[in-house]
């Protein structure tokens, strides 16, 4: 097969500036694991960029270079953050707070360094977020401004760090359920939106603005529609900037979307799935108002829908009952735990049961997805890949996609399409596991 010539890139030169929305759990817990492995004090794991490998070429050639070696990544000595959050917390006394990284081994021999990280006051409102209160906050009259004075803060990030780019990931708490509306249609409508106070304008959205606007990539971590608008759609695009999200998919839906594709592949019926968690983190506590959680349930159930393709399999997957709940449950804290209870059925329709209890770390999980987007963003600037970036959709619970194309859910697709792309990117063969020709030969 003939090997494509591959994409010009720029190379990873200078430094790159991560500007997280939010200083919170899962913010600090990517630093201080950034922080902790550049001092050769951990390992990255759960980081595709960085532990990952990418097989070339046929079986045969047994050649898999490891991601970061094959496609020209930013290196993690190169990363500066910085952050905006409504709460002053520095990123010390908010990854202590957090309460996910141990305080004595992973923190304290990293504290003057997260000291450092003071948050940039946040456009924040309290209407969109019911359960945080912030004192850390910009002051304007109009939302525009607000969009103007975070233009700012990315410009003298960059002077002040000196970095040569720039990518922001929205790791800020979780805002009420918007659809999308008129405000939303076009650029002109969406800046006087602005300028009105439209409720219609979260402040994710401000953010995400400001990004394009200042040709940095913008990656949403959580459910809010935020990038996912016509107008900030076409501001990329026109400006050939990358974008991408919703929400960061970590420990239940990851699960979901590795088993509900293994019961479609083996034509297993499925009766109903019915999954709750307990958290007692904050993001618990700010998905325990109904209105954010609405946000989040959109997001956690649409993934089955898709998978399973109940209009071309009526009989299997007609009538399936998905339930999502999430219980806010302090003495947990960021150590979740999710139960699964799935109700499949079998040849002539006998019924099964599975059942899946999941202990896992919120911010655990989700830090290495916040490492590996920062740098596949800035890698897909370098590149010059524009708008949605559909490749990432590996780290999406939603994932955003053109108009008109269904999201693709199934973990090991989107595993695929994530690393074809970076094959098509070096100019290298797609893999389509054939493999005929080493049977035909013989
Ligand atoms: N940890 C996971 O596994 C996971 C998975 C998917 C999505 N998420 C999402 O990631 C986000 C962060 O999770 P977390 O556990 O770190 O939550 P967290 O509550 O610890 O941190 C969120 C921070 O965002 C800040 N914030 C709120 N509104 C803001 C604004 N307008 N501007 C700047 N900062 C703002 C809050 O003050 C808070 O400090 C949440 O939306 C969560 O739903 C997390």
């Amino acid at each position: 097969m003939a090997v494509e010539a591959g994409r010009d890139i720029a190379p990873a030169k200078g430094k790159l500036g991560v500007m997280l929305v939010g200083l919170g759990a899962v913010s600090t817990t990517f630093i201080a694991g950034v922080e902790t492995v550049r001092r050769a004090r951990g390992l990255p794991i759960g980081s595709l960029s960085q532990m990952g490998t990418i097989r070339l070429g046929k079986r045969t050639e047994k050649r898999s270079p490891k991601i970061k070696e094959f496609v020209p990544l930013a290196d993690l000595k190169d990363l500066v953050f910085t952050a905006w959050d409504p709460i002053p917390d520095d990123a010390y006394t908010a990854a202590v707070k957090a309460g996910v990284l141990d305080r004595h081994e992973h923190l304290e021999p990293i504290k003057d360094f997260l000291q450092d990280i003071k948050p940039l006051p946040a456009a924040f409102d309290q209407y969109y977020v019911k359960r945080l209160q912030g004192t850390n906050v910009k002051r304007g009259k109009t939302k525009r401004e607000l969009a103007e004075q975070l233009r700012e803060d990315i410009r003298s990030f960059r002077k002040s760090a000196g970095v040569s780019r720039v990518v922001i990931v929205w790791c800020a708490s979780t805002e009420v359920f918007i659809t999308p509306g008129p405000a939303h249609q076009s650029l002109a409508t969406f800046e006087k939106a602005m300028e009105q106070n439209d409720p219609a304008i979260a402040p994710s959205m401000l953010y995400a603005y400001a990004a394009l606007m200042e040709s940095v990539p913008f990656a949403n971590g959580a459910p809010n529609l935020t990038v996912d608008v016509p107008a900030l759609q076409h501001l990329a695009e026109e400006r050939k900037i990358p974008i991408g999200g919703k929400d960061f998919k970590t420990g239940q839906t990851m699960m979901k979307t590795v088993l509900a594709p293994a019961f479609k592949a083996r034509m297993l019926g499925l009766a109903g799935w019915y999954s709750t968690n307990i958290l007692g983190n904050r993001d618990g506590e700010v998905l325990d108002d109904p209105e954010s959680f609405k946000t989040k349930e959109e997001s956690k159930l649409g993934v089955l829908e898709y998978i399973l393709q109940p209009d071309q399999y009526p009989e299997l997957y007609g009538n399936v009952f998905h339930k999502v709940r999430i219980n806010y449950y302090p003495p947990r804290g960021d150590n979740k735990e999710g139960w699964d209870n799935i109700d499949i059925f079998g040849w002539l329709g006998y019924p099964m049961q599975i059942k899946v209890d999941f202990l896992c770390r919120d911010s655990i999980l989700a830090a290495p997805i916040v490492l590996d987007l920062a740098l596949f963003f800035d890698l897909a600037q370098r590149a010059r890949l524009s708008g949605i970036q559909e490749w990432l959709s590996f780290y999406f619970k939603s994932p955003q996609t053109a108009p008109g194309l269904y999201p693709e859910h199934d973990l090991f697709i989107q595993q695929t399409k994530l690393k074809n792309t970076l094959r098509w990117l070096m100019g290298e063969e797609q893999i389509t596991h054939l493999g005929i020709e080493y049977y035909e030969k013989a």
